[in-house]
């Protein structure tokens, strides 16, 4: 039997998402909103796009979760867009309320489910959903650093004039402005960018990554970026569904790797069937290690603030 995704949002990054999706032909989808029609509408278009693309995906589009039961896996888009100006966090207590509902539905009908969370605050939302779903912490993951070395990695290219496919950024952290692009790490067909390019344009470089998401916003002035978080999701759901064990940069709970309890914080772990097969802990200098653990703590702050929302 095709496996059966759920996109949940049927705004831009969650239409762009089921078109992916749809176009890999490895897994039927269902696409949730609460705009009457919209999740229809949009099913129905790309359900006529198979004829033309070959893909034999079936869509269906629907305001209720009936159709969801049973998913293998979940994408939580729902929420609200930042505006020129806001940061992923001002959009906290909106998101928080429309995270916890969503999680609520699919985790009844789909209890076995992987959860791919991308509303923002990232970080902060994937937290919420791990406690809501009560599912095991390999099965909650967050999507965020996929995205945010995707960034590094095509402004890497830029810069030396290479293949994107030569390219491995890495940038671990929240997805906020405190995310902490690798550049040690980060390399160009195995040669760290730390040794081909001079400091100033490494941290240049670093920074353009850390306003990626805001640099987007603020060209589209009316939305946020959804092609290549729609990539960066489908990444993810490759890894899983093909059980590739991949390695990439996901927000996960930590349990005391890299020194943080509790919290979900982008690191590298390994993609498969079962969702986080292994976190990876990497070593990091003093600087890296302490970037690390401000981004770890602007992300507590925001699970502090959604603790007193809630009480
Ligand atoms: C971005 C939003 C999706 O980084 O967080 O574009």
């Amino acid at each position: 039997m095709r496996k059966k995704i759920t996109v949940v949002g049927a705004g831009m990054v969650g239409g762009t998402t089921a078109q992916r999706l749809a176009e890999k032909n490895y897994a039927d989808v269902v696409l949730v909103d609460i705009v009457e029609g919209l999740p229809q509408g949009k099913a129905l278009d790309l359900l006529e796009s198979g004829p033309i693309l070959g893909y034999d995906t079936h869509l269906i589009g629907t305001n209720g979760y009936e159709e969801t039961a049973n998913s293998d896996i979940a994408i939580l888009t729902s929420g609200v867009a930042r505006k020129p100006g806001m940061s992923r966090d001002d959009l906290l207590y909106t998101n928080m309320d429309i995270v916890r509902g969503v999680t609520q539905e699919i985790a009844r009908r789909s209890p076995n489910c992987i959860l791919i969370v991308v509303s923002n605050p990232l970080d902060a939302m994937t937290q919420l959903a791990y406690e809501v779903s009560r599912f095991p912490k390999q099965r909650v993951i967050g999507m965020a650093g996929a995205l945010d070395s995707a960034r590094f990695g095509t402004f890497i290219a830029r810069e030396l004039d290479v293949s994107v496919e030569d390219v491995n950024a890495f940038v671990l952290g929240g997805h906020g402005d405190t995310m902490v692009p690798l550049s040690r790490y980060s390399t160009v067909a195995g040669i760290p960018i730390t040794e081909l390019l001079p400091a100033e344009r490494v941290r240049a470089i670093e920074q353009r990554a850390r306003d990626g998401g805001a640099e987007i916003v603020s060209l589209l002035k009316t939305g946020s970026a959804y092609y290549a978080p729609s990539a960066a999701i489908v990444q993810m759901v490759d890894a899983i569904v093909s059980d590739k064990k991949k390695i990439l940069p996901c927000a996960v709970m930590l349990e005391g790797e890299y020194g943080i309890k509790g919290l979900f914080v982008g690191v590298p772990v390994k993609l498969g069937a079962g969702g986080v097969e292994a976190i990876f802990e990497i070593q990091l200098t003093a600087d890296e290690h302490a970037s690390l653990q401000r981004s770890a703590a602007a992300v507590a702050e925001l699970v502090e603030k959604m603790k007193t929302r809630t009480t």
